[in-house]
């Protein structure tokens, strides 16, 4: 299969690469690494990615940023990095990619455990984490050419522990490569609409 990872330089990325290059041809994106470039947050950049990338079997986003305050302290500017980055960005990716998927392919995007056990400071992870599972849910009734979407919603990794462990009191942190391991269910799966939480 050929299959496009945008976030592939990151935690979660670099391990579903690492879980997929041995059976599959992996089309590895970053931000400013990668075999391509794009930013998730400008719907031209997105076009331009998805024109360089010719057809493909499979995408899966391991991006998108949302900020961390405060229901008080957080501007508007923060709450509109999340819904620019993380919800629109994933949405417009998925959009441009339906243009670009071979038939029977598959779209995996990601979500995270907030959206289901909240923590402070977590209110624009919560909503936009939630947001982009309910979008998965009802775009897979609007899949065409038998083209599936999934979500993987996961908890904190092992890895990003140390920068984000503090934040998550009593929760137990999963290795990426076990969180790869949902990303693959979902591409080389028949599942379609299913949020795959992994904690
Ligand atoms: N880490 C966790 O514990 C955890 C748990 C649950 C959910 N999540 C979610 O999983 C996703 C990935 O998390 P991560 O920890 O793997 O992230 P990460 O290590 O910070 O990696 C981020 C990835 O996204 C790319 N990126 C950054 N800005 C971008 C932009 N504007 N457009 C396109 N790509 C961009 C980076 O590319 P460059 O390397 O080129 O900059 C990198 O490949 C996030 O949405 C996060 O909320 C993470």
């Amino acid at each position: 299969m050929k299959i496009v990872v945008v976030g592939a330089t990151g935690t979660i990325g670099s391990a579903l690469v690492y879980a997929l290059q041995n059976d599959h041809e992996v089309i590895a994106v970053g931000n400013s690494r990668g075999d391509y470039q794009v930013d998730m947050t400008s719907e031209d950049s997105i076009r331009e990615l998805m024109g360089s990338l010719g057809h493909f079997d499979s995408l899966a986003v391991t991006a998108g940023n949302v900020a961390f305050n405060s229901l008080q302290a957080m501007t508007s500017a923060e709450w509109q990095k999340g819904v620019d980055s993380k919800l629109m960005g994933q949405i417009n990716l998925v959009r441009y990619a339906l243009k670009a998927l071979n038939e029977n392919g598959s779209i995996t995007l990601t979500s995270g455990i907030i959206a289901r056990e909240p923590i402070p400071k977590g209110i624009s992870a919560c909503t936009v984490n939630g947001a982009v599972n309910h979008f998965v849910k009802a775009a897979s009734l609007e899949m065409p050419r038998g083209i599936r979407i999934n979500c993987v919603s996961p908890t904190v990794l092992k890895e990003s522990s140390a920068t984000y462990g503090d934040f998550f009191p009593g929760f137990i942190p999963v290795p990426a490569s076990t969180v790869a391991q949902a990303y693959k269910k979902s591409i080389m799966g028949i599942q379609n609409g299913r949020i795959f939480e992994v904690d």
